[in-house]
């Protein structure tokens, strides 16, 4: 039985590409509207290497550091230097908006007599940014940081978290991430997990795998419940 409900933060609850997207569309940002996909690509792809590197040799710092970080080295590599384009694209993860489905979903899990919480490599003040902006923290019973255990996702530190704030067993939390690494991680920890999987990408190839996956979070209810 499901207990516990416990989601990602970026991509997963909080849209960030809407946010860049934006942003590049936005009147005078000419420059930025041709690269932005490869830009916000590497952006991500950058700051979750960079997040694995210093976890796995101990380097520990926190994710806006390697956020920022990651946004630079995109930045260069599509030949973008304006330090506005960098400070507006940086400010931009502290004021996300929630995808449209979730307020609903966890209204229900609430009203189901799940616990609710995002558990996310972002550090507290961001996330606070990002839960006051999204406006769903009414819904959300604790928001876990791995700055707590001072390394990121996936080590097991970071999912012990859970059990320790909730009182309860792996097999009774459903945890739900965007990225395929974090669920299949997730999975080899014990979690019951949800992959949304918006972008149809394919199935990481590691030795555990996501145990449902979605298009996007409206199932989730129905899901814990069937679990
Ligand atoms: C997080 C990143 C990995 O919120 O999306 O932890």
């Amino acid at each position: 039985m499901i207990r516990v409900a416990v989601f990602d933060a970026y991509g997963t609850l909080f849209d960030v590409s809407a946010a860049a997207r934006a942003f590049a569309e936005a009147p005078g940002n000419g420059a930025f509207r041709a690269v932005w996909q490869t830009v916000a690509r590497d952006w991500r792809l950058k700051q979750l290497q960079y997040s694995w590197l210093r976890a796995i040799t101990g380097a520990h710092t926190d994710f806006w550091t390697v956020t920022g970080e990651g946004l630079d080295w995109a930045l260069e590599a599509s030949g973008i230097s304006d330090p506005d384009i960098r400070e507006n694209l940086l400010a931009l993860y502290w004021e996300l908006d929630a995808y449209p489905e979730v307020p609903q979903m966890l209204a229900t899990l609430k009203e189901n007599g799940l616990s609710t919480a995002i558990l996310s490599n972002g550090s507290p003040d961001m996330l606070d940014g990002a839960v006051q902006s999204a406006n769903v923290g009414e819904f959300l019973d604790d928001v876990l940081s791995v700055e707590s255990v001072g390394i990121f996702k996936p080590d097991s530190s970071v999912y012990d978290l859970v059990g320790k704030r909730f009182g309860v067993e792996r097999n009774e939390v459903l945890f739900v991430s965007s990225n395929g690494w974090d669920a299949a991680a997730a999975s080899g920890y014990g979690f019951r997990t949800a992959w949304v999987n918006r972008a149809s990408e394919p199935v990481d190839r590691l030795p555990w795998k996501p145990e449902w996956i979605l298009s996007e979070l409206s199932g989730i209810p129905e899901l814990a419940e069937k679990a």
